[in-house]
């Protein structure tokens, strides 16, 4: 059966990891990105985006000629959409992509192919999958399964965790979760566990709820514990020594585009309900206001101050910059201080990106305010010496 053919909808961070692994599995797939500079890039065997190891698969994948690419879907026995699903206005869940991928692929679906939604997705998009399919081509209704299989990887680990991670796998009926089911055993280690399709979208939508919702904890903490003049990290440390507490650390905000977006899904379909879940976002999203004003009441104190932003991506050690709080900050300070007087360090992004960004050397000599924003590797080693006659603000506790 390795001789399946799979076509892959967006090669980002989750579908050209998926595309590549399955390339290097022995399955012949092709994946299509409606980016021409994506799709040139992995042609040729390169990447466009930073994950461990990705560029070796990458390159393993193309040379083997079981991976292509191109700007259109083909013929194949298995479709997974990995696209995009952002919220817009009001933070309505933005659908347009999973729409327009499930459109570009309904001329080449064929009786028997399984259509799998891997974007994270609100309640009922997996159906809207199979109707649009079933709008374009009703004679396929009854002979195709379509199911959603979420996806949990954490970026930087993700090879590891395509493989390794538990799957739950959700069919719009019985046969669709089977042929589902059957897909995924075939390369994942983990346990893959099947269920109907909205549970499968609520799974993945509660998992980063809950997580967002314990965040929001731990950014209310740091602002409880900096009114009482109590150290937040040493807070957590022993009230985590609790053998039933286990608390998570404080940021700069939420960011990314899963953690910071994927609650919004819930609360747009279920607004009556999801209180707790709504207020989270809002305290997590106003702990980068209150960052904000801390460095600008900071930075006051000098005459013609110049602030360091460490760290732009939303999360350590990636080059993401999607819905980061850290971005946020440092374009509000610039819009305050002025272009100049704020300089970013974003070691995982090209020195050719148009931020302008500086090394750390750079930035430590010149700033008086420190802002760390992310606790990318580089940073967790300045030596403290360096920081002694600076003011520091360390929002995620990477100089602790
Ligand atoms: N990145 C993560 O860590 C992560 C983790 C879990 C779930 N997800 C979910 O997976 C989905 C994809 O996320 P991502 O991070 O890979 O996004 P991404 O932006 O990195 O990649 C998506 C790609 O899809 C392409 N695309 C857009 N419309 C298309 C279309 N109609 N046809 C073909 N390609 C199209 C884009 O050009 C882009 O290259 C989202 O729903 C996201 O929430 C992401």
């Amino acid at each position: 059966m390795t001789e399946q053919r799979i076509c892959v909808m967006g090669l980002g961070y989750i579908g050209l990891p998926t595309a590549s692994l399955l390339a290097t599995k022995g399955f012949r797939v092709h994946g299509v990105d409606v980016n021409p500079r994506v799709v040139r890039t992995i042609s040729e065997g390169r990447i466009h985006i930073v994950e461990p190891d990705l560029d070796v698969l990458v390159r393993a994948a193309v040379s083997s000629g079981n991976l292509t690419a191109s700007t259109e879907p083909v013929e194949a026995e298995v479709f997974i959409l990995a696209v995009p699903t952002p919220f817009g206005e009001g933070h309505a869940p933005d659908l347009r992509f999973v729409e327009a991928s499930t459109q570009a692929i309904a001329p080449r679906v064929r009786a028997g192919d399984l259509v799998i939604l891997e974007s994270t997705s609100p309640v009922g998009t997996t159906e809207r999958v199979a109707e649009i399919l079933f709008g374009a081509r009703p004679e396929l209704r009854g002979e195709i399964a379509v199911a959603h299989c979420p996806e949990r990887v954490l970026p930087g680990q993700i090879l590891r965790e395509l493989v390794d991670n538990d799957r739950v796998v959700g069919g719009i009926d019985a046969r669709s979760t089977e042929q589902a089911s059957t897909f995924y055993r075939r390369f994942v280690r983990g346990e893959v566990v099947c269920t109907s399709a909205r549970t499968a979208e609520l799974c993945k939508l509660v998992e980063n709820s809950y997580r967002d919702v314990n965040i929001a904890f731990a950014n209310e903490l740091s602002l409880i514990c900096d009114a009482l003049g109590v150290p937040v990290w040493e807070v957590i440390e022993l009230a985590n020594r609790h053998p039933r507490v286990a608390m998570l650390r404080p940021g700069p905000g939420v960011g990314g585009h899963c953690l910071a977006v994927d609650p919004w899904f819930i609360i747009h379909s279920v607004p009556e309900h999801a209180r707790l879940i709504r207020t989270a976002r809002q305290v997590n999203d106003a702990k980068t206001d209150w960052v904000i004003e801390r460095v600008l009441a900071q930075a006051d104190r000098f005459r013609d101050p110049v602030v360091a932003c460490l760290g732009l991506a939303y999360k350590p050690d990636v080059d993401d910059l999607r819905e980061s709080p850290a971005l946020r900050i440092y374009e509000r300070l610039k819009e305050a201080l002025g272009e100049h007087k704020v300089l970013a360090v974003e070691p995982n992004l090209p020195s050719s990106d148009a931020r302008a960004l500086v090394d750390l050397d750079h930035a430590l000599e010149r700033a008086d305010v420190v802002v760390a924003l992310v606790a990318h590797r580089p940073f967790r080693a300045v030596d403290p010496e360096r920081l002694k006659a600076k003011v520091v603000i360390d929002t995620c506790g990477v100089f602790r």
